[in-house]
Formats: C-alpha cells, structure tokens, sequence
C-alpha cells in the first residue's frame, strides 16, 4: 500500500487514523479528501499541510466529476471511507444530507473505485445498523450476522451504504470490505458528541444535558484501537466480509458523565436530566470476536486510561475546541 485515499480525514476517527497510518506506515502516502462540512477542521491536520507525503484535496464525495478527476490523477491502492454525516440528532432534526452524503457519496466511491481498479475499498460504518439490544439482556450481543434493524435516518444511511458495498461485491467484484464498530472517543471529537460535550459544559459550570434517565449504554472503544482495526483489516482482511469492532466496555451514560465530572473535580448538581432523543437506542455492545480470531485484533487502551487520557487532550488543547465554539475555526 504506497498511496491510499481517507475520506472524510478533518473528522474525528478519520483525522486520528492518518496519524496512526503515518506513524505506523511512515512510506505510505495519504490523500485526504474532505469537503470541510461543520464537521471538518483543517485545523487538526494543520501540522501535515507541508509534508510531501500528504495531500489534502477540498472535495465532496458526492461530486462524482472532482472525486473521478482525483481517482485519475492519484492510482490509489485502497479507499478507506470515513467521510459521513455522523451525528443521530442532526440526523433526526433532517436526514436529507444524511441520505445524500452517506449512500449517494458512497456509490459515487465505489463506482470510482471500479473505473479506476483500485484494490481495495473499506467501508468505515458502525453498529447502529443493528439497532440496540434490551438492558435486561446483558448476554445479547451484535454479531456480523445480526439482522440489520435501524433506528434513526443515520442508521438507515450507513445501512444502506453497507448494502451497497455487498451488492457492488456480489455483481461487480468491487473488493470491498466493511468494518461496524462501537462509539468511540478521543482527541479531536466533535463537541457536539456526549464525551467532548460533557468536558466543554462542565469546564465552563454549565449544566451537562443528560438524554432520559441516562440508563442508555454505550460500548466504549479508545480512537486509536478503531484504527489499529482499520489498518489491520485493509491490509489482511478478507474481501467480501464484514468485521465488527469493540473492546467489551458497557458503561450507562450516567456512569460516563459521572467520571468526567470526577475526573475534573465538578459537582454532579451539574448534570440536567432533559427530554429523551426519540427512538434513543437502548444498548449497543460488540462481539468482536471474529477480527480478534482471524485478524489477532485486541483493544490496548482501558477505558481509565483512555478517558484520562483524551480529557487531558481536551485540557491542553483548548484553543482547538474554543475555536469551534466561537466559529472561528470555518475561516
Ligand atoms: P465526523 O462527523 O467527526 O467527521 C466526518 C468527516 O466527514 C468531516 O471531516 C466532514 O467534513 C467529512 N464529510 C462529511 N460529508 C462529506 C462529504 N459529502 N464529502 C466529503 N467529506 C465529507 O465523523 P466521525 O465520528 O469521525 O465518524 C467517521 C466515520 O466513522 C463515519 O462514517 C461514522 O459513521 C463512522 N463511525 C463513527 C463512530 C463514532 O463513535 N464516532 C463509531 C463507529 C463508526
Ligand atoms: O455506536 C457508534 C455511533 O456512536 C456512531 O455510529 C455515531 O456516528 C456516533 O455519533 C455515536 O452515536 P451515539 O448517538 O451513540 O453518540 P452520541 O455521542 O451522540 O451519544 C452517546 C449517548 O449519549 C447516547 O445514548 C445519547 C446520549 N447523549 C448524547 C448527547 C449529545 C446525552 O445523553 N446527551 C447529549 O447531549
């Protein structure tokens, strides 16, 4: 693999899996393409932008003219999609571009990937085309043959998409392969998501908005082991299959708020619980034991250490969220 294409690489998971790809791949060549939506910050990848072995194209997947012309200029060896509208409640407010961008933009991908003989197409989606699992059956978990049972128009989309990569399989050979992985967390996520969210209003004294009773559990997967998974199932795994992603780490989100308000020594009177997310999946949790068999895939980071770790990161970085905050960060 000398010259792979990540989309939607200014995002969160994408971002961080181009500095896993180069510390672990430092021959490789990585071209982001990106169209900048409010989720996108050029900022993240700022300290690439002069590296001979990085280029960033503003592009959106959906334009099949500039994503084609980039195909044709760049003889990628594989395309790892990450680009996506990813956020449930934008999702629900209104799921057109949700439809547009995360089935259209990856058809146009995946067509480009056939016209251009790329070897390899991996499709970033997640477990929420399972839809969620009873809270009074802690012994239920997602398996790769799961029925598909979606929730919300994001589910719906990345579904979709996922049929699509099969079909384009089956009828065309495309070498696909897809991955469905648990919530992550990290550096550089969006602070519209839980995690980030809870750091910024509890930093700042303002109420920390808990969906429901809080009782929803969430599978949590440090940043890096999702793309450890990544690079691992590109490179050995098989075309055709599907991979799911997760380290078996169940938490309520009370649970999580609680610790980040621990974590920065913050009175739990700041929690507010408000109005429920409608059709708020129950439970997600991941058997991943078919990458762990096949791949040798394990989770590194415990969720004590992780979570320590990105709040920190948040701590130290201010600038970077305090720039989404106030906007700046579109300029
Ligand atoms: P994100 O919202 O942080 O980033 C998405 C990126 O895609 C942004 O940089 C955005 O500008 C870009 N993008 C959006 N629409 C585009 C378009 N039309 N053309 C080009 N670029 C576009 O998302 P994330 O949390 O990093 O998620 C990345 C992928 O992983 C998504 O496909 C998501 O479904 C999947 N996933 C996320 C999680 C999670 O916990 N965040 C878990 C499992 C799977
Ligand atoms: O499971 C993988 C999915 O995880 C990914 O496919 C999605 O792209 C990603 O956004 C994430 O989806 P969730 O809906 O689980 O993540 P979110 O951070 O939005 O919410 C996590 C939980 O916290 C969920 O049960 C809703 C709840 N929540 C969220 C927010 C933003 C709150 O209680 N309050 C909030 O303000």
């Amino acid at each position: 693999m000398k010259n792979i294409l990540v989309t939607g690489g200014a995002g969160f998971i994408g971002g961080n899996f181009i500095y896993y790809s180069r510390k672990k791949h430092p021959e490789c060549r990585i071209v982001c393409m990106d169209c900048l939506t409010y989720a996108g910050n050029i900022k993240t990848l700022e300290p690439l932008m002069n590296s001979e072995s990085f280029r960033f194209v503003k592009v959106d997947i959906t334009d099949r003219e500039n994503v084609f012309k980039i195909f044709e200029e760049e003889n990628f060896d594989a395309v790892i999609n990450f680009a996506a509208e990813s956020h449930v409640d934008r999702s629900i407010k209104d799921p057109s571009v949700f439809l547009t961008t995360n089935i259209l933009g990856t058809q146009v991908l995946l067509d480009a990937v056939n016209q251009f003989g790329v070897k390899r197409f991996h499709q970033v989606s997640t477990d929420e085309v399972y839809g969620d699992l009873p809270l009074d059956r802690p012994d239920l978990f997602f398996t790769e043959t799961t029925p598909l049972h979606t929730s919300s128009p994001y589910s719906a989309s990345k579904a979709a998409a996922d049929l699509l990569c099969l079909a384009y399989h089956r009828t065309y050979k495309t070498p696909v392969t897809i991955s469905r992985c648990s919530n992550n967390y990290g550096p550089y996520q969006f602070p519209e998501k839980l995690i980030p969210l809870m750091f910024v209003n509890a930093s700042s004294d303002k109420p920390l908005p808990v969906y429901g009773k809080g009782a929803n559990v969430r599978d949590w997967l440090f940043v890096d082991d999702h793309c450890k998974a990544i690079d691992m199932i590109v490179r050995d795994g098989v075309v055709g299959e599907i991979y799911n992603i997760g380290g078996h780490n169940e938490k309520t989100n009370l649970e999580v708020v609680k610790t980040i308000l621990k974590t920065l020594s913050k009175d739990e009177s700041l929690i507010t619980y408000v109005n429920d997310r409608p059709g708020h999946d129950m439970r997600y949790a991941i058997d991943p034991q078919k990458i762990c068999d096949e791949l040798g895939w394990y989770p590194e980071t415990k969720f004590e250490d992780g979570i320590a770790y990105t709040l920190r990161w948040y701590k130290e970085n201010e600038p970077w969220w305090r720039a989404i905050l106030d906007g700046s960060y579109r300029k």
